[in-house]
């Protein structure tokens, strides 16, 4: 019998265990609609952009004729569509700029894409686009 009330204790523990740990899970998720970035963040990349991505995208994020896709429309955000900021940040350094992937620094990719938001209208907020694997994972990019 005690046994019986061990096995059920330790059954209800893990029962709540899991319960708080799928409740901090929902809790951490988030959208970009919720505001990942800050202004001056999108100001940073702006600049940036122009530096590195300009020549192929086009100021206002329309592309051209040389290949480089629109990074503004629906073109743009069926693309990134229920991807977490992790591999969508992930996906840009591995790729861009085409000729020189992956040389520019975390902070600089992170710092773009809040530029890319901002083209796109997705609104700002009070904290910036965080540059952590672990922090990026729990925002995704999701339509309006
Ligand atoms: C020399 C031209 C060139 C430069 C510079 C360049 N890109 Fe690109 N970009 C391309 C081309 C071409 C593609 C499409 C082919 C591909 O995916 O490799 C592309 C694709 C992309 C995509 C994927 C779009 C999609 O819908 O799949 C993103 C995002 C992107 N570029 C962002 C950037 C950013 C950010 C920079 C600056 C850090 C940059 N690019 C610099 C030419 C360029």
């Amino acid at each position: 019998m005690k046994r019986h009330v061990a096995a059920l204790a330790l059954g209800l523990c893990g029962l709540m265990i899991a319960g708080i740990g799928l409740s901090a899970q929902g809790a951490k998720k988030k959208t970009i609609w919720e505001g990942v970035y800050t202004p001056a963040q999108a100001a940073r990349g702006e600049a940036a952009y122009k530096k590195s991505c300009t020549l192929c995208h086009r100021d206002d994020l329309r592309g051209n004729n040389d290949g480089g896709p629109p990074l503004r429309g629906l073109e743009f955000t069926s693309r990134w569509t229920n991807v977490s900021m992790k591999d969508m940040v992930g996906a840009i350094s591995d790729i861009m700029p085409n000729e020189k992937p992956g040389s520019l620094s975390r902070q600089t990719y992170v710092d773009i894409v809040a530029f890319l938001f901002k083209g796109n209208g997705i609104p700002a907020g009070t904290t910036e686009l965080p540059i952590k694997d672990a922090e990026l994972e729990q925002i995704v990019f999701t339509k309006k």
